[in-house]
């Protein structure tokens, strides 16, 4: 039986981090799992209180069950950013291996104070489950922002980082480090990066002694997630890039099918899409050579070519 503690034990022995995320249906789910099966690495699906109401909290905790039991594959389901403890106990009741519990909107010691509560009741229902907390400011929304808002004053110090740990009891934490939830245009484009403190990760899994998760992982610069990773990162969450390739690969497969109306033969495009980037990510995350681009484009043909033999 795969365990998600040994994973991120093992994660972090080798100096490599478990890749997360988001999906919000099948499309995203399938390009997720084949390309962590690809390259033979372990993998969690993240799913967000948004994400867990459009696709039903119990059918895709089904899903990844089914997964991990029919290849014997570690693949894991995160309760992404749950708000309140009946959501979190909702997850945890579905069989969700994790819960991020995010009350880091709320002032620091109601933030303690609320995720502690969680805790407690989460390992009473599963002991095993794994539970994160947040502090810090990485602002929310994992879409395309007008603006990036100036987060700098909102970074955690490792003192609030040991204390938070300390009183709460969270397994994993999720510190505000230079990173931010959703990308710009110009992120989207290519032409601008997010860019990491990497002294204060090193400062802050030092003093809190737990995984560390990076949130807003999309649009970060690849040097300074592999030197974050170094530092003390176990986890990192991707999902704005992972639904810009899904609306370009839906764009793509409607415009190559322009008559077509059977979905199994216009969503392969997207799961490629989506598949090219889950690559990538999980290539950098786990120290895997990068493919050159090349060999990438033809890739992303796999989709038509499928269409062409079948
Ligand atoms: O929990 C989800 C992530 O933190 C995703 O952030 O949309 O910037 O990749 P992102
Ligand atoms: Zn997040």
């Amino acid at each position: 039986m795969h365990d998600i503690r040994n994973v991120l034990e093992l994660a972090r022995k080798s100096g490599a981090a478990v890749g997360h995320f988001n999906v919000a249906d099948l499309v995203l789910l399938k390009a997720v799992f084949s390309s962590a099966q690809e390259l033979d690495v372990p993998v969690l699906v993240g799913a967000s209180e948004g994400e867990r109401e459009f696709m039903g909290v119990r059918q895709i905790a089904a899903l990844v069950r089914s997964l991990r039991e029919e290849s014997d594959f570690p693949v894991f389901l995160n309760a992404d950013h749950t708000h309140t403890l009946e959501m979190a106990i909702e997850a945890a009741k579905a069989g969700f291996d994790s819960v991020v519990f995010d009350a880091s909107a709320l002032p620091f010691e109601e933030n303690a104070h609320q995720t502690k509560g969680v805790v407690g009741a989460l390992k009473a229902i599963n002991p095993a489950i794994l539970v994160e907390g947040e502090i810090g400011n990485i602002g929310t929304g994992s879409e395309i922002h007008q603006f990036a808002p100036d987060l700098s004053k909102y970074l955690t110090t490792p003192a609030e980082a040991k204390q938070f740990v300390e009183f709460t009891g969270v397994d994993v934490l999720a510190p505000a480090v230079g990173n931010m939830h959703g990308m710009s245009q110009k992120m989207v484009e290519g032409e601008s990066k997010k860019h990491l403190d990497i002294e204060r990760i090193a400062q802050i899994r030092t003093a809190a002694r737990v995984p560390l998760t990076l949130h807003g992982g999309s649009g970060t610069d690849d040097e300074d997630l592999r030197q974050a990773i170094a530092a003390g990162i176990s986890i990192v969450h991707i999902n704005t890039e992972l639904r810009v390739a899904w609306r370009s690969g839906l764009e793509e497969g409607l415009a190559t099918e322009a008559h077509q109306v059977v979905p199994y033969k216009i969503l392969p495009f997207a799961v490629e899409s989506v598949k090219q980037v889950v690559l990538e990510r999980l290539r950098l995350f786990n120290h895997r050579p990068q493919v050159p681009a090349r060999e990438k484009t033809d890739a992303a043909s796999t989709a038509r070519e499928r269409q062409e033999v079948s």
